[in-house]
């Protein structure tokens, strides 16, 4: 969490302006536990890449709310959706235990964009795609060591979280599943590259799970080559490969599936934000033989939600938005980069589409540079130690990039460096 300076001068004349938001604010910090919030702002509506919040104010969004809005706010397409709703008596069923046609359509759809021999099974998040996901190998393959990475973000439910390595406090006290850890390698020639040969070699495994680009350990991208060792070793020993797609799916990355990247079928899939539910796909030779081995209430009950999936995946396709991430996130990665040769403070730029990372010399700096971003109507997020994370949605233009990039190099300018 980044906190809000609470002695200067200027920041508070900001903030009193901001009654409605502060009064909620406040309200909200003697009622809930106080999780992740990154800065004070209480969101009402948005429009396009344009969030408003209860005082009134436009920020410009570099976040899709943690990918969840890959089409911004307000779509037309997805309003009236919506309204199609209204008086329906029945939003939210039991999902696992009636039957409703968005969820026979949302996993239509989704299986025409993944690999074909697979099934679905939807569920609430992404923490709960990646538990089902994982009971899927533990099913088949019984309780033994799921292998990870090192800063992987894999949700906080406690299975979940057993795979989870991208910060302390996630973790503490909390009970362990058994798991190996390896590095995560982003080049070719990373001297541990091999490493998992070695542990699938000399130890029984359930499955190895990652992710392509780590979203919460830092904007990583993994080298080809460890993935490729990654689904060598799952195919020579027979052990699930789960690529976890929740925040890098649905076109963030550019393709459907950043697995598509790269030079791999992988065996189990999740993916939740973008898709609005929670979604693990799987190849049918996957699938438990029993009934009930997977359940939930609200899995494939969100009718509204599943309705709002279908029609995301419609739209990226219709509207290409997959050639338009490519274009938009290239010329988003030449800009950092520029900031980057003028400024010193920025000591890497990274990422794939329009999932990119921003890296400061401190964990300070960056964190001081989110908030004055916020100050100054745009919103980013940290991720890692040191670095801002920029997810915009995926309908951004070149004029919002240039928009929201002018704003950074303002405030950039301001600190000596
Ligand atoms: C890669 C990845 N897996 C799992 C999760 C957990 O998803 P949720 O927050 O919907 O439980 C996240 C959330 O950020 C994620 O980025």
């Amino acid at each position: 969490m980044i906190h809000m300076p609470s002695n200067n001068k200027t920041n508070q004349g900001n903030f009193m302006k901001k009654k409605k938001s502060l009064s909620i604010i406040n309200k909200l910090n003697k009622l809930v536990y106080n999780s992740t919030f990154v800065y004070p702002l209480v969101i009402k509506g948005g429009q396009g890449c344009y969030i408003e919040d209860v005082d009134g104010e436009r920020y410009l969004d570099f976040t899709s709310n943690i990918a969840s809005c890959p089409l911004g706010y307000s779509h037309p397409e997805l309003n009236e959706i919506i309204k199609r709703y209204v008086g329906i008596g029945a939003h939210k069923i039991a999902g696992q235990d009636f039957y409703c046609e968005e969820h026979s359509q949302l996993a239509e759809k989704l299986l025409s964009i993944s690999n074909s021999n697979s099934k679905v099974f939807f569920i609430n998040s992404g923490a709960e795609a990646v538990e089902n996901a994982i009971k899927i190998a533990y099913r088949r393959n019984g309780p033994l060591p799921g292998i990870s990475c090192i800063n992987a973000f894999h949700g906080r439910t406690l299975g979940a979280l057993a795979f989870t390595f991208s910060k302390e406090v996630q973790k503490t006290n909390f009970p362990e599943f058994p798991t190996k850890r390896i590095k995560f390698c982003i080049t070719n020639n990373d001297p541990e590259i091999d490493t998992i040969q070695k542990i699938v070699n000399e130890n029984k495994i359930s499955f190895i799970i990652t992710e392509l680009v780590q979203g919460e350990g830092g904007v990583n991208v993994a080298s080809k080559k460890f993935i490729n060792n990654l689904n060598k070793a799952s195919r020579k020993y027979d052990i699930p490969l789960i690529i976890d797609e929740v925040q890098t799916g649905l076109g963030r990355t550019g393709k459907w599936w950043t697995y598509q990247h790269y030079d791999i079928k992988p065996n189990i899939v999740t993916i939740g934000k973008a898709l609005q539910v929670g979604a693990v796909i799987f190849d049918k030779k996957m699938e438990p033989h029993k009934p009930g081995v997977l359940s939930s209430t609200w899995g494939g009950g969100n009718r509204i939600d599943m309705a709002i999936g279908m029609k995301t995946i419609d739209i990226i396709s219709k509207e290409k938005l997959l050639e338009r991430v490519n274009k938009s996130g290239d010329f988003l990665k030449k800009n950092l980069m520029e900031l980057k040769n003028r400024h010193n403070i920025i000591i890497d730029v990274r990422g794939l589409g329009l999932m990119l990372g921003v890296e400061f010399l401190k964990k300070e700096i960056r964190d001081k540079i989110i908030y004055k971003l916020f100050k100054n109507k745009l919103l980013v997020i940290p991720s890692g130690l040191k670095t801002i994370r920029i997810l915009p949605p995926l309908i951004i233009t070149e004029n919002e990039i240039s928009k929201g990039v002018i704003i950074f190099e303002k405030i950039l300018k301001e600190f000596k460096h």
